[in-house]
This record gives C-alpha cells, sequence and structure tokens, in this order.
C-alpha cells in the first residue's frame, strides 16, 4: 500500500509511544502523534505532534478534518485496573464513549481504526486465548475494553481491527510515563527492595516493538477484525520477574511469590490468561523476538550494562 497518513491517540502511554516511534519509521508515512497533554517526548520520532483530548469529540472532528489520516491507531486509554475501579464512569467514558465516537468519526472521514486491547476481555479459566475464544471479563476495565471492541464491531466502520496484548514492557520517554511491570521490577530490585510477584498469573509478556510491529502490519496487509499481537512465551509474572532479575543481573533472591488474591484483594484478575499468536503469525507474518532477546534489547534501551560487564 502506499505509505499512508497516521495518526495516534494516546502518544504519551507506553503502547502510543511504541506505535508513533514504529510508524515514524514507515518510511513516506505521514505521522500525527497527539497526546492529552501537548508535551510528546518522543526521542527519535520525526513525524508531527498535537494535543488531542479523546473525550472532546469537537477536537477529534476538527483533528480528523484537518489531518485526514488513512489509519487512526488509537492507544489512548485508562488501562489500570484499580483506577478504573475507582472510577467506573471515567474508565467507560474514556474506554468506551470516546472509542466509539471516535470510531463514528473514522466512518465520516474513510479512515481505518485500530484498537489495542487486552485478555482482560477473558476471565482467565483456560488460557492461553485465541481470538474467537469466547470474553467474559472480571473487572470494570476488562469490561470496558469488551465494550469497545463491541463499538467497532457494532460501528459503521469496515475497516476496523483490534489488537490485543498483555503485559507490555518498553522503555517510554517523557516527565512520567507509567512504569510498566518490567521497568518497576527492576526499579525495585535495583534499589536492592524485597518484591512479591503473583506465582499465579499466566501471561505472554509483549516487547513494545513487537507489539507495534504487529500493528503495523495489520495496517500494511489491509487487515480487519480481531488479533492476537503478544509474546510467544507463555509463563507466570513470578517466572517473568526471575528472568527479569536475570537479564538485568539483579538479585533473584528479592522476589518471592505471592498470591493474586493477597496482592489485589479489591480488584480480581483474570489467572490463567495470555493470549495466543498463530493467527498474527500465518496472516502477518508477525514473529515476536524471544522473551531473552527482548529483555537484553531493553537494557540497552534504558541504558543498563550487561551483567557480565559489570563484574
Ligand atoms: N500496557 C499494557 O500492558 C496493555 C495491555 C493490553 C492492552 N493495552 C491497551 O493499550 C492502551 C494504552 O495503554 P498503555 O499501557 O499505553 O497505558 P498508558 O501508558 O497509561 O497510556 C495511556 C495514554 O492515554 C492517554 N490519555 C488518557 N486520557 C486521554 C484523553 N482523554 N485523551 C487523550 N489521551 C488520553 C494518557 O495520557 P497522559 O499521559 O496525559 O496520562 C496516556 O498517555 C489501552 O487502551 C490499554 O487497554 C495495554
Amino acid at each position: 500500500m502506499l505509505p499512508p497518513r497516521i495518526l495516534v491517540t494516546g502518544a504519551n502511554g507506553l503502547v502510543g509511544q511504541a506505535l508513533a516511534r514504529a510508524a515514524g519509521r514507515w518510511r513516506g508515512a505521514d505521522v500525527l502523534a497527539t497526546g492529552r497533554r501537548p508535551a510528546l517526548a518522543l526521542g527519535g520520532f520525526a513525524g508531527g505532534t498535537a494535543a488531542l483530548d479523546v473525550t472532546d469529540a469537537d477536537a477529534v472532528e476538527r483533528a480528523l478534518q484537518d489531518f485526514a489520516p488513512d489509519v487512526v491507531l488509537h492507544a489512548a486509554g485508562l488501562a489500570q485496573v484499580e483506577a478504573c475501579e475507582a472510577d467506573r464512569e471515567a474508565c467507560w467514558a474514556l474506554n468506551v464513549e470516546a472509542t466509539t465516537a471516535l470510531a463514528a468519526a473514522c466512518h465520516r472521514h474513510g479512515a481505518r481504526l485500530v484498537l489495542p486491547s487486552t485478555d482482560f476481555v477473558f476471565d482467565g479459566e483456560r488460557g492461553p486465548y485465541a481470538e474467537d475464544a469466547r470474553p467474559a471479563p472480571l473487572t470494570h476495565y476488562g469490561r470496558t475494553k469488551l465494550a469497545a471492541e463491541n463499538a467497532l464491531k457494532a460501528s459503521r466502520l469496515t475497516r476496523w481491527a483490534v489488537a490485543r496484548t498483555t503485559l507490555v514492557f518498553g522503555a517510554p520517554t517523557g516527565p512520567a510515563p507509567r512504569l510498566d511491570f518490567v521497568r518497576w521490577l527492576v526499579r525495585e530490585l535495583g534499589a536492592g527492595r524485597p518484591v512479591r510477584v503473583p506465582s499465579d498469573q499466566v501471561r505472554t509478556p509483549t516487547y513494545d516493538e513487537d507489539f507495534a510491529d504487529g500493528v503495523l502490519r495489520i495496517v500494511r496487509f489491509g487487515k480487519s477484525g480481531t488479533f492476537h499481537v503478544a509474546g510467544r512465551e507463555v509463563l507466570t509474572t513470578y517466572a517473568l520477574a526471575l528472568r527479569v532479575a536475570e537479564a538485568f543481573g539483579l538479585d533473584a533472591g528479592l522476589v518471592s511469590p505471592t498470591t493474586t488474591t493477597a496482592l489485589h484483594p479489591g480488584a480480581p484478575r483474570p489467572l490463567k490468561a495470555g493470549l495466543l499468536i498463530l493467527r498474527a503469525e500465518t496472516e502477518l507474518g508477525y514473529r515476536p523476538r524471544p522473551l531473552d532477546a527482548a529483555l537484553a534489547d531493553l537494557r540497552g534501551r534504558l541504558g543498563v550494562p550487561r551483567p557480565s560487564a559489570r563484574r
């Protein structure tokens, strides 16, 4: 396809930054990275930037009118489980209502829409899940993401895609991006603080750059529908913590296993979750790097020396 005009929402966030940077590397593509806060700190990104609050329907309409994107990558959202439980209405307004309005605007302006979603749409009884598994969210966050997915399906848009992912980790830049699990772990273990990590949550951890690559493949191949775009390795968050400690040369003895209920008595989590990526592999040629390679790459991006180099 011809290099498209791509508008990214939520481009200050973990996922949005990865999408904007990857889109910016598409030769000839015209990329506008937008965020609720205007100060976008996307190192190495050469595209345009602008402020865009996705809950402001008039502002969304103007942005689509003025920039005329072929594709909107919609990474703005509330992804914290506890925050969604604490303010259910705000979470619904952002994750569902803004997405529904954006889908309608994309239809009016002839743009394709890609929505990152999550394995939290499942109940975690029998993961990892394929795309056609029956969703049954346990949390308000999961319900809002499922409702947003359904809003795309029910919209008049024909060119839409849902890219479900899980436990994304990476190296976003900027004032204070939300700490993902891996960087939180590196910070805590690096400071010598003990951490408790659930050994009953199964995930397929996803490197931010691999996710962005998968999403851009959906765009390049002109695909519609639901795709699982995640890592390939299935492991518990506790096992992941040990792999992170190893990769960063940190003290794995500081990591102790616990249960999800002990850690999060308020909002439950799907336990046996994670995502099967066979569809993305076969239809998109998606090939996420092995977990250890992703952690080694992350180490480089964070400027942490190789463990052997430090001895
Ligand atoms: N991270 C994961 O592991 C994961 C897994 C599965 C799915 N996802 C999905 O990926 C999407 C992004 O998640 P993330 O992890 O990147 O979260 P994040 O780091 O918290 O980023 C979300 C971004 O959305 C922005 N935002 C919030 N309200 C907005 C508004 N009204 N208008 C415009 N932007 C707004 C935030 O802006 P501020 O920076 O100003 O707060 C933030 O930059 C979510 O839809 C989430 O469901 C994430």
